[in-house]
């Protein structure tokens, strides 16, 4: 398992619609191994492929997981989501605060449908559906968002939205990126 450098806003591969997992081979497996170390190592509760520079439809999430550091650890619960889909979406919404391990220190309320229905396919290489609400929900539908090249700074007013990109563009040209 290796940690791997995270993509930061505002480098454009952030905006790449990942192509799909067509078979389960050793590769996707070192990339999903790759991706639950570096989200462990960030810390973070959800990275999709593209954020460490990979354009495929793989997503790693453990929600059992504390954010915040100074928290008491919880067992590892990782998942692992290939051509994970949104099949179902709740008429019910909630909001939350989200952050992204590609736009850090950058948390604000985020709408959402509060109960969704996934199909995916597993490191098994077989089909399978999860209902989910709560952070998993979110969470399934942040990183999804993220295989289609969208950011949750889309979810926000324009005006939020362009606060925060002109921030992370500066901040990018002062380091030379
Ligand atoms: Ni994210």
């Amino acid at each position: 398992m290796a940690i791997r450098p995270l993509v930061i806003l505002p480098d454009p591969r952030l905006r790449h619609v990942s192509a799909p997992v067509t078979a389960v081979t050793p590769e996707i497996r070192t990339l999903a191994e790759d991706m639950l170390a570096t989200m462990y190592d960030a810390p973070g509760i959800g990275l999709a492929a593209i954020q460490i520079g990979v354009a495929r439809r793989v997503v790693t999430i453990d929600v059992s997981r504390p954010a915040a550091e100074g928290e008491a650890p919880a067992p590892r619960e990782p998942m692992i989501f290939l051509n994970p889909e949104i099949t179902w979406l709740s008429e019910e919404t909630y909001s939350h605060e989200e952050g992204c391990l590609s736009i850090p220190d950058y948390y604000e309320e985020v709408e959402r449908p509060k109960a969704i229905r996934v199909r995916y396919m597993g490191l098994d290489g077989e089909g399978h559906e999860i209902e989910a609400e709560g952070m998993l929900a979110i969470c399934l539908q942040h990183e999804i968002d993220h295989l289609n090249g969208v950011l949750f700074i889309d979810h926000l007013s324009r005006l939020k939205r362009e606060r925060v990109t002109k921030r992370f563009a500066k901040q990018a040209k002062r380091e030379g990126a």
